[in-house]
């Protein structure tokens, strides 16, 4: 087992963990309220069951994917919790991906100002981002991630066994973010990802996790350093919203990799080899990059809640392990985009 600590709470990695109990020992409430999704409910919910023997479970499963993260359903849960008598020394747990890390760890914050929080994410994304760092949100009419808090929860248990049934759109979507991570904070990660079941190892995800940790310790409320892990996000989020979705996050984040990659080299930012460098690691999880112009995503960019009138923060790389964030103007930027499309 690793374990991760955090300033308030730990985070425990394996393959698998036999029970749950030991780590929810010091959380008094009897009563665990499970938040999953439909597909984490079908695959897992026996599984899960076999591991706690010492609290009572209530689930509340919601429709897999983005359109149940809403104010509604963060609003149903909570009705859910009123209705089964949850108390604040009661435990709400997340089972599930980022989708139910968020709109859990929101209700968490909200519910009677505050109930016992556990994140058991069951997707990369889940264990290597959205359950470290504390933030909480869910989507309010088209606005994404609109509403939200900072919130810690008690513990994560990470368990990458989970990980084995993850479609490959899943895969995809969580090799973004590691390559991300691997880029900004530790080379391994990339050189770890030439292996085709890397993602199950819990060495890989615990160094994923850690870089996180170092970024969050240092930047809890996102206002300096914690930006970087917006590398390749600012144009992603654009992409996603382009797509309506249908571009995965982390597919979404490696064409913003490239682009700001591309741009940071035009701009006399990126050391040029990087881009051989970025399409090796595209090569080894065959991925090809597809076609997306700027004028098709420009309207995007600027709902980005890093940007104002003039410009925006955006996080270059000026070589591996060398992320530098610079405000830009929103011309320079276009202009360095535009120059560089293929
Ligand atoms: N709070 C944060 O810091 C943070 C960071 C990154 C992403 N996020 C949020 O996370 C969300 C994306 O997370 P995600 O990619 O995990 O999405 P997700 O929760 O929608 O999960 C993706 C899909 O995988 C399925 N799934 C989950 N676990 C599975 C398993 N073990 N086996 C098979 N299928 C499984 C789900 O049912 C779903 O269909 C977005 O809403 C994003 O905004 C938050």
């Amino acid at each position: 087992m690793k374990t991760v600590c955090l300033p308030n709470y730990n985070i425990y990695i394996d393959r698998s963990f036999d029970n749950y109990d030991r780590f929810l020992s010091d959380l008094k409430g009897n009563k665990l309220f499970v938040v999953t999704d439909e597909n984490v409910y079908f695959l897992y919910k026996d599984t899960f069951e076999s591991k706690i023997k010492n609290k009572d479970i209530f689930w509340y499963v919601l429709i897999d994917g983005d359109c149940s993260k809403t104010s509604e359903n963060a609003l149903n849960i909570v009705d859910f919790l009123i209705k089964n008598k949850a108390k604040r020394e009661d435990v709400l747990v997340s089972f599930g991906g980022g989708v139910i890390t968020d709109i859990t760890g929101f209700v968490a914050s909200i519910y009677m100002r505050g109930i016992n929080l556990v994140h058991i994410p069951t997707t990369i994304i889940g264990q290597i981002d959205s359950a470290i760092g504390g933030k909480t949100s869910v989507n309010y009419e088209h606005y994404k991630n609109v509403i939200g808090t900072f919130y810690d929860p008690k513990l994560v248990i990470c368990e990458t066994n989970y990980l084995k049934t993850l479609n490959q759109h899943e895969i995809l979507n969580g090799h973004g973010e590691l390559i991300k991570t691997g880029l900004i904070g530790n080379i391994d990660i990339l050189n770890s990802l030439d292996n085709n079941d890397a993602v199950y190892n819990p060495l890989l995800i615990s160094m994923a996790i850690e870089v996180k940790k170092g970024f969050v310790v240092n930047d809890y409320f996102d206002k300096s350093v914690r930006n970087t892990l917006n590398f390749g996000h600012t144009i992603g989020h654009a992409i996603e919203t382009l797509t309506n979705f249908e571009v995965s996050h982390g597919e979404a984040v490696i064409i913003g990799m490239l682009k700001s990659i591309e741009a940071g080299i035009y701009l006399g930012i990126t050391n040029p080899k990087l881009l051989n460098n970025f399409s090796e690691i595209l090569k080894n999880i065959g991925y090809n990059v597809p076609k997306i112009k700027y004028s098709d995503y420009e309207k995007y960019l600027f709902m980005d809640k890093k940007s104002n009138d003039e410009g925006i923060r955006f996080v270059f790389l000026e070589d591996i392990l060398k992320p530098k964030i610079e405000i830009i103007s929103w011309s320079k930027l276009k202009d360095a985009l535009v120059n560089t499309e293929k």
